[in-house]
């Protein structure tokens, strides 16, 4: 029986102090355990990322969920994807607000919306269409970030993601973010797009980006990756390649 997960807590500045740096590497290791749990009673995939990335949003010092970035007008707008590797099927929602956690409304997107996709307004009716628990943007925000104050892009924290196989042989791939800090509103980064932000698929492999959306979306580096791990490369080989061809 094979199975695995992996979680991120981005290539931001969480680590820039000691007790941000535990806070963090201790959410990856319960979310980590968390999906590791699911994955242990034949739980799916899709199943495993979700709940993994669920405790990821919901660390105060990771920039997903609980603790995103205020934007420019000191609203919280956040991205997600998540991708079953089984049949290519995808929920992804953009500058979304108040919600908790972003990763579950996507899944519902995938499953319920008849849409792979929903952005802004739109994917706010659709979480009041379905009941999905709102909350005040009050609680997303943390003290130490003031929503007038300009904050570097390293300041805290960074997208937070995971990737899982399942013992049926399934991949999954989940990514949530409150994208920049100080960002124009209606900004939307590499995480919510298919293919950029994360790609999962059963042949190949599963991927969650990190990093700077503007240029992580121009080389669609989640896809890039799973295409060369398609042609027998490793995971990490795969990812050199992508790095060495920009
Ligand atoms: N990678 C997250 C973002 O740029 O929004």
């Amino acid at each position: 029986m094979t199975l695995a997960i992996i979680v991120h807590g981005g290539a931001g500045g969480w680590n820039q102090s000691t007790a941000r740096k535990q806070e963090a590497i201790a959410a990856c290791a319960q979310a980590a355990e968390a999906g590791q749990a699911i994955l242990r009673q034949g739980g799916s995939a899709v199943d495993a990322v979700e709940a993994a990335v669920n405790i990821l949003e919901d660390c105060p010092v990771l920039d997903a969920g609980r603790g995103s970035y205020p934007n420019a007008e000191g609203n919280v707008e956040m991205d997600a994807l998540i991708m079953d590797g089984r049949d290519l099927n995808l929920g992804a929602i953009a500058a979304i607000q108040r919600v908790r956690h972003p990763i579950s409304l996507a899944r519902r997107v995938m499953l319920e919306s008849g849409h792979s996709f929903l952005v802004g307004a739109g994917a706010d009716a659709f979480a009041d269409d379905i009941g999905f628990e709102r909350c005040s943007v009050e609680e997303l925000l943390i003290d130490d970030l003031h929503i007038d104050e300009m904050i570097p892009t390293s300041a805290i924290g960074d997208t937070v993601g995971a990737v899982a196989l399942d013992i049926h042989g399934n991949v999954a791939a989940a990514t949530s973010t409150g994208g920049t800090a100080n960002k124009r509103a209606g900004r939307v980064g590499d995480s919510p797009l298919v293919g950029s932000g994360a790609y999962a698929d059963n042949w190949t492999a599963a991927v969650s980006a990190t990093g700077y959306g503007e240029a992580l979306m121009r080389i669609v580096i989640s896809k890039r990756v799973c295409d060369f791990v398609g042609t027998g490369l490793s995971a990490r080989s795969g990812f050199t390649s992508v790095r060495s061809n920009l």
